[in-house]
């Protein structure tokens, strides 16, 4: 465990927001937690800080999970269970599967954070989301100061989130995850997006192995999402809304061409391109903006401060819903 007074956040979340943090805590190891003599209830913690906007002092401890380790822990004819430390970075444990032909991650490879917040807003990508191939978390409970495992039943999994966002926030912290993956001969490769599909055709891929997958969905990711080590960002600021059917059917009427997918309870349609319609996409807006390649992610195009981020996601909201009479939900944590 290694504690630190006022240092700078920037390296602590990826949408690169420089404020103080009066005392910075580390865990090196889950052991860590037992000399911890701090109320945990009122901490902030922070894995890769690639899901929050740093909007308000720190002057709260903040905790940072760094702990290390990816370990097979059972090992069957079709698959294993994996078991990644909270603090691993998500892409490299993705990397680390495909190289020991572990299956079930290559749809979502490069997706910035760390294991530990994985299972919270069920990160999903290109058709997959981590409760496909989710096990079980295993957690620190901040009040009675015990690790706890929860099986993928009882995370209640859904579209960008988990009872960890909902009704367990702030209770748990995630030490570990682990993954159920398959192994050679037992593989199922989903491919079904459409643009993964078609970038295996383009590239005459017949056979594609999770490594192909893998290669392309990074491409596509590199193609149209910003490197948050390069400009920072969160990823989807938004959710993809869902809308009955008689509001999607009247914007239909006025856009023939918009995106849509069937969803359980109505119409999905994606907030990238209500965003887009609205003439956001590109758009600079002193230190922040939308990217240019994608309207769902907002930039800090360098010293943006995390308010400005904030009144930009407002005003982005505020267009939606004049325009399209459609709330947009923010994906992100806002701290
Ligand atoms: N679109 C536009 N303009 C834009 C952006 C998008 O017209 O500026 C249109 C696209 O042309 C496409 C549609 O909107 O027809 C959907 O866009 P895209 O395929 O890029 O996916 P998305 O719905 O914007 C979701 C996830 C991403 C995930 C991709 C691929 C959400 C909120 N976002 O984006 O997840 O990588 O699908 O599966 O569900 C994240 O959560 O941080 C994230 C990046």
């Amino acid at each position: 465990m290694q504690i630190s007074n006022k240092v700078s956040s920037k390296p602590y979340n990826t949408f690169n927001i420089d404020l103080d943090i009066d005392q910075l805590i580390t865990i090196d190891d889950v052991s860590d937690f037992e000399y911890l003599d701090i109320d945990l209830t009122k901490i902030l913690v922070l894995g890769g800080g690639s899901n929050i906007l740093l909007t308000d002092k720190l002057t709260k401890p903040v905790l940072h999970i760094n702990t290390k380790g990816v370990k097979v822990v059972n090992d069957q004819e079709s698959y294993v269970l994996v078991e990644a430390c909270a603090g691993e970075e998500w892409h490299d444990f993705v990397l680390w599967a495909i190289s020991n032909n572990f299956g079930g991650l290559e749809n979502m490879s490069l997706i910035p954070g760390k294991c530990g917040a994985a299972p919270m807003q069920n990160i999903g990508a290109y058709g997959v989301e981590i409760k496909d191939v989710l096990h079980a978390v295993k957690a620190f409970d901040k009040t009675s100061k015990k690790m706890l495992t929860f099986h993928n039943s009882e995370c209640d999994f859904g579209y960008r989130s988990s009872n960890f966002k909902t009704i367990w926030k702030d209770k748990f912290i995630i030490t570990s995850i682990v993954l159920k993956l398959t192994k050679e001969g037992y593989h199922v490769l989903n491919t079904s997006y459409g643009a993964i599909s078609k970038t295996l055709e383009e590239k005459q891929i017949i056979n594609s192995t999770i490594k192909d997958v893998s290669d392309v969905v990074i491409a596509i990711r590199q193609s149209k999402l910003p490197d948050p080590k390069v400009i920072g960002n969160s990823g989807s600021f938004f959710k993809n809304p869902v809308v009955e059917q008689s509001l999607f059917d009247a914007i239909l009427k006025d856009n023939p061409n918009m995106p849509n997918y069937l969803a359980e309870n109505g119409v999905k349609i994606p907030a990238g391109w209500l965003i887009d319609q609205c003439g956001w996409k590109g758009k600079v807006v002193g230190q922040t903006g939308t990217y240019k390649n994608q309207a769902l992610v907002i930039v800090n195009h360098g010293e943006a401060t995390g308010e400005e981020i904030f009144n930009l996601s407002k005003d982005i909201q505020r267009s939606v819903k004049d325009k399209f009479n459609i709330e947009l939900e923010a994906e992100v944590n806002i701290w």
